[in-house]
């Protein structure tokens, strides 16, 4: 697909179909996961794919938003491992693992795999419900599936700022 294709159209599904994701086009999404930039190249990220019974029921105990999305990746980074930027007051772990996260949600799109970015749930909760090493911070969700039928973008996808009210040329 076009890259302004992809990133024009892509939008938050908020209800899945059961249909599965096939494990190419898994793999796909997970290498571009794998080739996105981290600082310093610490690669610090950890991605769990959960598509179990036992996985999918502790998402939804997390939050509500899984959409009935038959995959859910968890994407995490290790916070022992994170590049410091001076000052001290800030380190890449966040920045590192969204930029992962982006790279998925963005080569899911275009292999035709719907997702949602999920933010709603307590990360600490979920980290111990789902058994992850203590040093593994949960960034996000990304809900993964096809639309069901008669879904799409919601109004406010297409209901952007424009450019002139968050771009200063200096
Ligand atoms: C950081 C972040 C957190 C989000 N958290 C949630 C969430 O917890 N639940 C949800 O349904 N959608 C969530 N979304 C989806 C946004 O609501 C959605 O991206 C936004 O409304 C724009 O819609 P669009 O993605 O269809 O263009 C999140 C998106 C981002 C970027």
């Amino acid at each position: 697909m076009d890259f302004s294709e992809v990133i024009k159209n892509r939008y938050s599904c908020k209800k899945f179909s059961d249909v599965e994701v096939k494990k190419e086009k898994l793999d796909k999404i997970l290498e571009a996961g794998r080739v996105a930039p981290t600082a310093k190249n610490l690669q610090e990220q950890h991605i769990y794919v959960v598509q179990s019974e036992k996985g999918l029921e502790a998402i939804d105990k997390a939050t509500p938003c899984r959409y009935q999305a038959p995959v859910v990746l968890v994407v995490a980074y290790n916070k022992n491992n994170v590049f410091t930027y001076p000052g001290g007051k800030r380190d890449s772990g966040i920045e590192d693992a969204s930029i992962v996260a982006t790279h998925m949600m963005l080569a899911a799109y275009n292999e035709g795999i719907d997702s949602c970015w999920i933010n709603f749930f307590n990360p600490d909760e979920l980290a111990k419900a789902l058994g992850l090493p203590e040093e593994e911070e949960i960034l996000m969700l990304l809900d993964l599936g096809i639309a069901a039928d008669g879904t799409g973008a919601l109004p406010n996808h297409n209901s952007r700022k424009e450019l002139t009210e968050t771009i200063s040329y200096m």
